[in-house]
């Protein structure tokens, strides 16, 4: 599988199918595509419906046809759109063309719903966990433990999400190989330091420091 960080929370997911994880385009500074731009996709990952996580999702799905994965009042919301959605919730996982959704705790607000949370998702024998916009949790613990993800995407911009040292610690809860910083640098509100959260994770995970369009091999 590849994974294209398309900028701020969003994820391009290439491998048998091609998955998108919170494609907040349109209006990203940081975005590495424009929405216009994607002609196929198979499945719509959204963590939460803050405008910086949904993003282009309605869009998106309405043009390539792809299915919309998200938890219950937010797929509803897609649904009366004339959308195909997967309603889920927090410790479900579903299946669909192949592809595992599992939903698990964040600690954050959102709109429909109250709430937010993370995803593990599973193609071609990977699995990737994206915390969406979160605090640390002991949570993180188990989600290594049941999920056992091959990498983790976090949030490390401080003010909304976890700050480069707490990130660190979700890494040494979760037990994952690598990891990747996300959710920092997109406006001005968020700066923070990619290398600050690799050194404090030092020697416990494999940090990968992307710019938004990099790349990488799982
Ligand atoms: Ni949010
Ligand atoms: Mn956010």
């Amino acid at each position: 599988m590849e994974i294209k960080w398309l900028g701020h929370s969003a994820l391009m997911l290439i491998g048998s199918k091609i998955v998108l994880i919170d494609p907040f385009l349109t209006g990203n500074p940081k975005a590495a595509v424009t929405a216009e731009s994607i002609k196929k996709c198979d499945m719509v990952v959204v963590t939460h419906d803050h405008g910086d996580h949904i993003g282009d999702a309605y869009d998106i799905c309405k043009r390539t046809g792809a299915v919309f994965v998200s938890f219950f009042e937010i797929a509803l919301a897609a649904e009366e759109k004339g959308i195909t959605a997967e309603q889920m919730s927090v410790g479900g996982t579903i299946e669909n063309s192949g592809i595992k959704v599992s939903m698990v705790p964040a600690f954050h607000s959102g709109g429909l719903g109250g709430t937010a949370v993370g995803v593990v998702v599973e193609m071609d024998g990977k699995k990737v966990y994206h915390a969406g916009d979160t605090g640390v949790s002991m949570e993180m613990q188990l989600t290594g433990e049941l999920y056992e993800p091959d990498i983790a995407f976090l949030p490390i911009d401080g003010r909304f999400n976890m700050t480069p040292r707490l990130a660190a610690k979700a890494v040494e809860l979760l037990k994952v190989p690598k990891a990747v910083p996300i959710h920092y640098d997109t406006f001005p509100a968020i700066i923070s330091s990619p290398e600050e959260f690799k050194k404090f994770v030092g020697n416990m995970s494999e940090i990968i420091i992307m710019n938004p369009g990099d790349k990488i091999e799982l």
